[in-house]
């Protein structure tokens, strides 16, 4: 287990909070494989109502660590990445996101599975796949041309514009922006501790009743992006993209 990823329990809602600030809580290996343990935990775990994922109130998450993309290219299912992804497609219990500062990569498609997402109004979201010479990845080719319509998704899939919290919220990515990181996260706080006195079970029943219709569909997409996103990431274009950041200065 990795100290990057610390674990907060306080009474039913468990934290996750990405802890790398060096790296801009860039996503290790490690900390995939740390982040699915505990979301794996947390869903088998009568005493735990709802999990909550965030970073600081500077930075959510630079993405998946670029180094590591490098170095240790993930190269099926099994790898830690595609097991976080699964984990927290299949967590049957609530998930909310606190994000604040940059969220990139899958520091925003992540936030296309939590249930409840409350960003800082100045965050900034992007999906550089495609400039990085990859493609899109957990359910967003899917997902954001359904809730954006394909014209608006283009221009942040295939041109990877970044967009700020504030826009997130108004295209319904974000359930809610606010003015601050510590305003975000002490709003995703108190909308999670809500859970603490629902039923449980009606919450369970009711997130998979959300959830099923689209379920199959999208561990299918994730699977299809995955298997190119493996082959994009030995590509020449992407080594030399990724390569490009690792020695820009
Ligand atoms: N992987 C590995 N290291 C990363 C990283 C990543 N995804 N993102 C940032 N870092 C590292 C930087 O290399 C730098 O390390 P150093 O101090 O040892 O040189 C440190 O984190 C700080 O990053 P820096 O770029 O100086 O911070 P910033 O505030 O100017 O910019 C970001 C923050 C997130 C906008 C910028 O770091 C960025 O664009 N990162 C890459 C995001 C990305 O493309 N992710 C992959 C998506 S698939």
């Amino acid at each position: 287990m990795t100290d990057a990823i610390q674990i907060e329990r306080e009474r039913g809602l468990l934290t996750l909070r990405l802890n790398r600030p060096d790296k801009k809580n860039a996503l290790t290996r490690a900390m995939y494989s740390h982040l699915a343990e505990a979301l794996k935990q947390a869903d088998t775990d009568p005493e735990i109502n709802a999990v909550l994922i965030t970073g600081s109130a500077e930075c959510f998450t630079a993405g998946n660590d670029i180094a590591d993309f490098l170095q240790q290219p993930p190269s099926n299912l099994d790898s830690p990445v595609f097991q976080f992804m699964l984990t927290l497609l299949e967590c049957r219990k609530p998930v909310i996101a606190a994000v604040a500062g940059a969220a990139v990569g899958i520091g925003t498609t992540l936030l296309l599975h939590c249930d409840l997402v409350y960003v800082s109004r100045d965050a900034r979201l992007r999906m550089p796949f495609v400039n990085l010479g990859l493609c899109p990845e957990f359910g967003s080719s899917l997902l954001l041309p359904r809730l954006l319509g394909h014209a608006k998704a283009a221009e942040l899939l295939l041109l990877g514009e970044g967009f700020s919290g504030e826009q997130a919220a108004e295209w319904g990515i974000a359930t809610e922006a606010l003015g601050s990181g510590e305003a975000a996260l002490a709003k995703a706080r108190e909308m999670a501790r809500r859970f603490e006195s629902l039923p449980p079970e009606a919450v369970r029943i009711s997130k998979q009743l959300m959830k099923a219709p689209d379920r199959e569909q999208v561990r299918k997409v994730i699977e299809e992006e995955g298997a190119l996103f493996t082959q994009r990431l030995r590509s020449p274009e992407a080594v030399a993209a990724l390569s490009g950041f690792i020695n820009r200065h």
